[in-house]
């Protein structure tokens, strides 16, 4: 896929990798500038006119709707499609291609945001699409708005976003956001410290690691969050990703392995923040919610931001 330099003006956002440090620096303007509006509470009309459609075939809450009040902040059409893999003509056997191309001559739509369970879904629909497509997760490879939303959040929490020392908990091995988010803070931090805290069977993929290594990135895999949590300033937690697992025994085995607890927090910075992409199961007690530091409800906000930035830079042409 094409690297988006500076303008994402009809681009598809597929994959992590299109970013350029520029790019963010473009995209995060434009973001506070959407923040601004919506606490206003003063929707726009720039996009009125445009379509905008959501093909998702995987569940969903916060992305999807996210997506769509985007959508309708800035005055666009939207046609909602939740429940593709149950519904739409998928069941009988039609290609992805096929489908993103139907849903445009059907619709009208400008713009198609998808998730699908397949790693190379986005990549497949973005180059049968004959508009721009943008990547609402892809299988256990990519989700790349989320990636943008968790840096805009540690940027706003943390005043900055080098020098970090980072923590990805849980399920590091199906769990598609810490995939993008790793790629994504490897480029902007030289001095990123990485530490993976998983079980030993969910481990993140050898391949990624060496690729992030040798980016320059200084990484440590452990089973113990008891051992890591005071160096870290930012701590990610993640959900095991039971809709992967073969057998019910096996998620049984590994469900409960790491838990953030009030009791562990106390061993964490001041300044530390703990995010989660969400939706949580049981990996972090309720009761940490009450910690300033915990700030995964203020994170998705940053989603809505995030998400009207990009539909208004993807389908506007910015006046320079
Ligand atoms: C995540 C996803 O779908 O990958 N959810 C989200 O978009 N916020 C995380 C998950 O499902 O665990």
């Amino acid at each position: 896929m094409e690297k988006i330099k500076r303008s994402f003006y009809q681009q598809n956002l597929v994959a992590i990798g299109q970013i350029t440090p520029m790019a963010i620096r473009v995209l995060f303007k434009e973001t506070a500038a959407m923040e601004k509006l919506v606490l206003k509470k003063k929707p726009a009309i720039s996009l009125r006119g445009r379509t905008v459609a959501e093909l998702f075939y995987q569940p969903s809450t916060r992305t999807f709707t996210s997506f769509l009040a985007a959508a309708k902040w800035l005055g666009a059409m939207t046609i909602p499609l939740h429940g593709m893999a149950t519904y739409s003509s998928a069941v009988k056997g039609e290609s992805i291609e096929d489908t993103v191309r139907t849903v445009h001559q059907t619709t009208g739509a400008d713009l198609l945001v998808i998730r699908h369970p397949e790693d190379d879904s986005a990549e497949r629909a973005a180059q049968a699409s004959w508009v721009p497509v943008i990547n609402a997760g892809s299988g256990k490879k990519e989700h790349p708005t989320q990636a943008l939303l968790d840096l805009y959040t540690i940027k706003k929490e943390l005043g900055r976003t080098i020098k970090l020392k980072v923590g990805f908990v849980g399920d590091l091995k199906y769990g598609r956001t810490i995939k993008s988010l790793g790629k994504l803070l490897v480029l902007l931090d030289s001095k990123l410290e990485l530490f993976l805290v998983s079980s030993p069977s969910l481990r993140m993929p050898r391949s990624l690691i060496g690729e992030w290594r040798q980016q320059g990135a200084r990484i440590q895999e452990t089973t113990s969050l008891k051992k890591v949590i005071p160096l870290l300033d930012v701590l990610y937690m993640t959900r095991v990703q039971k809709e992967w697992f073969k057998s019910h025994q096996e998620y049984q085995k590994v469900k409960g392995a790491c838990v953030l607890t009030p009791k562990l927090m106390e061993r964490a910075k001041k300044k530390m923040i703990v995010m989660h992409p969400l939706p949580r199961v049981d990996e972090i007690d309720p009761e940490v919610d009450k910690d300033r530091r915990a700030v995964y409800f203020r994170q998705m906000r940053s989603g809505l931001y995030i998400r009207m930035a990009l539909l208004k830079l993807i389908l506007l042409k910015q006046q320079r």
